[in-house]
Formats: C-alpha cells, sequence, structure tokens
C-alpha cells in the first residue's frame, strides 16, 4: 500500500478539532481522492484534558509543538495555534527547516512573515501552504495561485472578516447602534480575544496583504494596508447610504496602479444590489478581477469548525497527491518588494457632517470642497434636533487627497461641528 502521510497538528481548538474528525470520519474518501492515507500521528495544545468532541487517545502527544514539528514521523506540521509569533512562529519554522510541509490557518503570521517562511520552505524544498488564513472555507489562494495564473490580476476586493459584517448587518436589518451589534457579537463568540483584530480592520487587513502577495507578485506588505475599523460607522450613516440605494461594508480593496500597490481595508459604500452589497451576516466574499477572466465571485463562510477545517485538508490533499505549489504561486526569491501608495485611485465619496444651523454654512462648506477641486453630486439636509444640522454630501469622483484638504479646510469655517466621516463609494 502507498506510504500514508502523517499529519502532527499543532492547536486544538475549533479548527483543530475540526480537522480531527474530518480525517477519521472520512478517511477511505481522502483515500480513494490523494491516492494514499492520510493519519494524524501526534497533536500539541496548551490543555491536554478538555473535551474537543474527538479522543485524542490514539494520537501521540507533544507539550512542544517545536518538538512535534520536528518528529520523524510527521510529514506535514499543521499549524492551528495562531498568533503571528512565539510558539507558531517557532514550531513552523523548525518544521521548514526539518524540511517538513507545513500547512497553517494562521493570517497573522504569514502577514508578518510570509516572506521569510515562504523562502524558507523552498530552501528546504518544503511547501507552505496557507488556505484556511484567508475567508474560511472560500478556496480563494487556490483560484488565485493557480485556476487564475493566466491572467493580470487587475482588483481583488473582500469582506474578509464575518464579525465585522454581523455587526454592520445587525445594524442595518436590527436597527441597532454599533455598540448594541457589537454586545450580540460578542454574546454569539464571535469576537477574537483582541476585538480590534476584527472591527478594527487588522484581521481582514492580514488576508487582504496575503491576496494581493499573490495576485500582483510582490512580498507581503502589511504595514502598508491603509486600516479603518467599523467603529466609526453610525447607524445614521447605514440609514443614509441605504436611503441612497447603498450598504456599507468592511471592504479590503487592492489594485496595483502606476505609482505602486494600493491596499485599503476601510469601511466602504457598496450598492445595495450588487454582491457585494447582499453579502448578510457572517458570510465573507472575495472578488477577483482578472485581464482574462473578468470578474470572479467567491462567496463562503469565513470561519468555523467545518469551513476552516474544510480548507486545511484542501491544501493536506494537494501536498497528498504531489501538488507543490510556492506558498504566494511563484518563487519568494521573485516577489519584488512592493511600492506602495496611498489609495489616490478616484472615486465618490459619502461625506456626513455636523453644521451649525446658521445662514451661510452650507455655502462655506461648499466653498471648501470646490477650492479643494472636489466637486458634489447630491447634498441634503435631514430631519435634525439642537442647533447642529446634518448634513449629507454625496461627491464626484475625487482623490482622497483632494478630499483630505477640503476636510481639513472645513475645521477653518468655524460652521463645522466636529470631524466630518468620509467613506468611499466603491464601484463593485
Ligand atoms: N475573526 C474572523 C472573522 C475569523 O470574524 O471573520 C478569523 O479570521
Amino acid at each position: 500500500m502507498t506510504k500514508p502521510l502523517r499529519l502532527g497538528i499543532a492547536g486544538l481548538g475549533t479548527v483543530g478539532a475540526g480537522v480531527l474528525k474530518i480525517v477519521r470520519q472520512k478517511a477511505n474518501a481522502l483515500t480513494q481522492r490523494s491516492g494514499r492515507p492520510i493519519e494524524v500521528v501526534a497533536v500539541s495544545a496548551r490543555n491536554r484534558d478538555k473535551d474537543r468532541g474527538v479522543p485524542l487517545t490514539s494520537y501521540g502527544w507533544e507539550d512542544d509543538p517545536v518538538t512535534l514539528a520536528t518528529r520523524d514521523d510527521v510529514d506535514i506540521f499543521v499549524e492551528l495555534m495562531g498568533g503571528s509569533d512565539g510558539p507558531a512562529k517557532a514550531a513552523t519554522e523548525a518544521a521548514l527547516k526539518a524540511g517538513k510541509d507545513v500547512v497553517t490557518a494562521n493570517k497573522a503570521l504569514l502577514a508578518h512573515h510570509g516572506q521569510d517562511l515562504a523562502a524558507l520552505a523552498e530552501a528546504n524544498g518544503s511547501v507552505l501552504r496557507f488556505e484556511a488564513a484567508v475567508a474560511g472555507g472560500i478556496p480563494v489562494i487556490k483560484a488565485l495561485t493557480e485556476g487564475l495564473a493566466g491572467n493580470d490580476i487587475t482588483r481583488v476586493m473582500g469582506v474578509m472578516n464575518g464579525t465585522c459584517n454581523y455587526i454592520l448587518t445587525r445594524m442595518e436589518d436590527g436597527g441597532l447602534s454599533y455598540e448594541e451589534a457589537f454586545d450580540e457579537a460578542d454574546d454569539l463568540g464571535f469576537l477574537e480575544a483582541d476585538p480590534q483584530l476584527d472591527v478594527g480592520g487588522i484581521d481582514a487587513g492580514h488576508k487582504l496583504s496575503l491576496l494581493a502577495s499573490i495576485a500582483y507578485g510582490t512580498q507581503v506588505a502589511f504595514d502598508a494596508v491603509e486600516l479603518e475599523g467599523i467603529g466609526q460607522v453610525t447607524i445614521e450613516d447605514i440609514r443614509q447610504a441605504a436611503d441612497m440605494g447603498y450598504r456599507i461594508k468592511l471592504l479590503g480593496v487592492s489594485r496595483m496602479t502606476g505609482r505602486g500597490l494600493e491596499q485599503s481595508m476601510a469601511p466602504c459604500l457598496v450598492p445595495a444590489t450588487s454582491p457585494l452589497g447582499q453579502l448578510q451576516g457572517g458570510t465573507n466574499m472575495v472578488v477577483i478581477e482578472g485581464d482574462q477572466v473578468g470578474q470572479i465571485v467567491m462567496r463562503g463562510a469565513g470561519a468555523g469548525e467545518g469551513p476552516t477545517a474544510s480548507a486545511v485538508m484542501g491544501d493536506v490533499m494537494d501536498i497528498a497527491r504531489g501538488l507543490r505549489v510556492t506558498t504566494f504561486g511563484q518563487p519568494a526569491s521573485s516577489l519584488v518588494a512592493a511600492t506602495s501608495a496611498k489609495a489616490t485611485t478616484p472615486a465618490a465619496y459619502y461625506m456626513r457632517l455636523a453644521l451649525l444651523d446658521k445662514p451661510g454654512a452650507l455655502a462655506k462648506v461648499a466653498t471648501v470642497l470646490g477650492e479643494a477641486g472636489v466637486s458634489i453630486d447630491r447634498m441634503r439636509q435631514y430631519q435634525h434636533a439642537a442647533d447642529t444640522a446634518p448634513v449629507l454630501i454625496v461627491t464626484h469622483k475625487t482623490t482622497r487627497a483632494a478630499l483630505d484638504t477640503a476636510i481639513g479646510g472645513m475645521a477653518d469655517t468655524g460652521v463645522v461641528s466636529g470631524e466630518p466621516v468620509a467613506l468611499r463609494i466603491e464601484e463593485v
């Protein structure tokens, strides 16, 4: 019989338990499909005695993930611990140096150290795969590295944090404030231990930077992602956007321009009728545009036991079948250091500002916008109490720089109260 492919799994949380279940329950099918048995030989986790709904007695146990990663009887080290540094990085490096293949779900690790780890894998004849790190069960890494390899990718967009999409959806369909929707997501256990990873856009930014590397043949540049979380989005913004035919999404957008690589993860307005606008709840969506294929839309569960374990197993099965793809779709040494450009591709913007309700206030704001070269498409003042009037402005296409100049100028008019909100309207 063909030699089994032997896994060592570090990290037995939701995803690790899901992988164990798939390997146990689908043993015959996996063998049929890959041509060789897939076995888990040993595992490692913080707590050996925790009930994970799957018995661990038939597996070897290692307290130290580095020891697990370098065991002679492990062919693939499956890293499901998480964290950009610490044990996850140490064990991944140890596995690669020992010539093991590595499958990981760790977006933070790859966003910060992907270039070095990819080079280390290649130097040791290993493969390092990370399908489960981006958009959970959606096989987007495989789509980009393999199925779309004949394209020049022109834009990658995505809603890749289910928690944020859940919060924004509940604000819209339940009329909840941001704080109420956040608390609901917390009660449901959706939030990461550090909620800023979700609502600050960091988790989704990690994912976007990994997709951009594959899409444009560039070294991962997470630090260059322009990050803006969803904490400033109010129920008023959601309602006003809906009234104009838009929905607000935490949207990642990357594109290669003549000036360099643009990567932004920020709340944006998208048409309510578009696939991105229709995306509800904790679901993810990735939209890829290539010069040959046109637009591809992929939608599915971005987290959870089954979907994420499904993605891990996809990588394991590739290795079992002998498919050895480079981490970012081309040799690490050929990935170029991206010149990062602030997102300057012109777009229409939605602005909300609070104006002092007195004669000439609106005219002053319009003047500041005009002097910055920003043209107004639509403007409305809606019902208000007290002495400030909420004003909405939708601009014609403009650059973010021009808009920022206008916002800076508004502070000097003496008629704008607080900081204006400005959200890009993405054409999708
Ligand atoms: N916290 C993420 C999300 C899942 O809400 O989509 C893990 O990346």
